[in-house]
């Protein structure tokens, strides 16, 4: 069932943002967009879940460029610099849910405000690094919470092989700012960096105990983010 707001039946945009790179936006956005349209039971034929990259190193494009478009669950999207083309998203009633895979990096200002205007909710992944907590901080301060927009941090490429250290002393810092934070945690999967480089999302992973671990990450993120049923 979709939202609607006056006459539009209107999806529900997710921004996946942060101003650091490398924290896993892209990662997260398709993978939940696929985890989503699995569970919505998306048609291939007509997917009602999409990716949209605002990206202009376009990250999400070098990736899609490896994949096979066809097969993969949702549509996607590379939306260039033109501010409009991200406003209209909100109005693309053919889709229940989109993800707006930002930038790690303040280009392209307009396109970004637009993009925060557009969007019901956005969700911060944040590596286990304190080199990530001062971006991670500048994004909710400065972008988020001028704004009023629901939001979730979630923490990415935890590796269970080094102990909880680092995940306790984050979420720790976490606490200490008051930001809310997912209970899921994005486990660091060989699989997960494998696919992205050959262009694969979660949800075609062969089928096996690591990868439906691995999948279930997003899986589980997705119930909490309250993405998998009616609204
Ligand atoms: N949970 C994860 N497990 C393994 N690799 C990951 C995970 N999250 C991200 N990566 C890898 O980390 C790198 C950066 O992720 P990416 O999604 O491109 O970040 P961003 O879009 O924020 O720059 C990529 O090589 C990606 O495959
Ligand atoms: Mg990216």
């Amino acid at each position: 069932m979709k939202r609607t707001e006056g006459n539009w039946l209107m999806p529900r945009v997710h921004l996946v943002l942060s101003q650091k790179g490398g924290v896993g936006k892209t990662t997260i956005a398709v993978n939940l967009a696929a985890v989503v349209a699995q569970t919505l039971g998306s048609d291939p034929a007509a997917p009602t879940v999409m990716v949209a990259s605002i990206d202009p190193q376009a990250s999400a494009v070098w990736w899609a460029n490896r994949t096979d478009l066809d097969t993969l669950p949702f549509d996607f999207e590379q939306v260039d610099d033109r501010p409009d083309d991200v406003a209209a998203l909100k109005k693309r009633e053919e889709y229940e849910h989109i993800f707006i895979d930002a930038p790690g990096s303040l280009a392209r200002p307009a396109v970004l405000a637009r993009a925060m205007d557009s969007s019901d909710d956005v969700v911060v992944p944040l590596i286990l690094e304190p080199l990530a907590y001062g971006p991670t901080e500048r994004t909710v301060l400065d972008m988020i919470q001028p704004r009023g927009l629901p939001y979730r941090i979630v923490r990415n490429l935890w590796d269970r092989r080094d102990g909880r250290t680092d995940l306790e002393l984050t979420t720790k810092w976490l606490d200490t700012q008051g930001f809310r934070y997912t209970n899921t945690v994005i486990r660091k999967y060989k699989m997960h960096s494998t696919a992205s480089a050959e262009g694969r999302v979660c949800t075609q992973y062969p089928s096996g105990r690591t990868a439906s671990e691995a999948q279930n990450d997003f899986l589980q993120l997705a119930l909490e983010l309250g993405y998998g049923g009616t609204v």
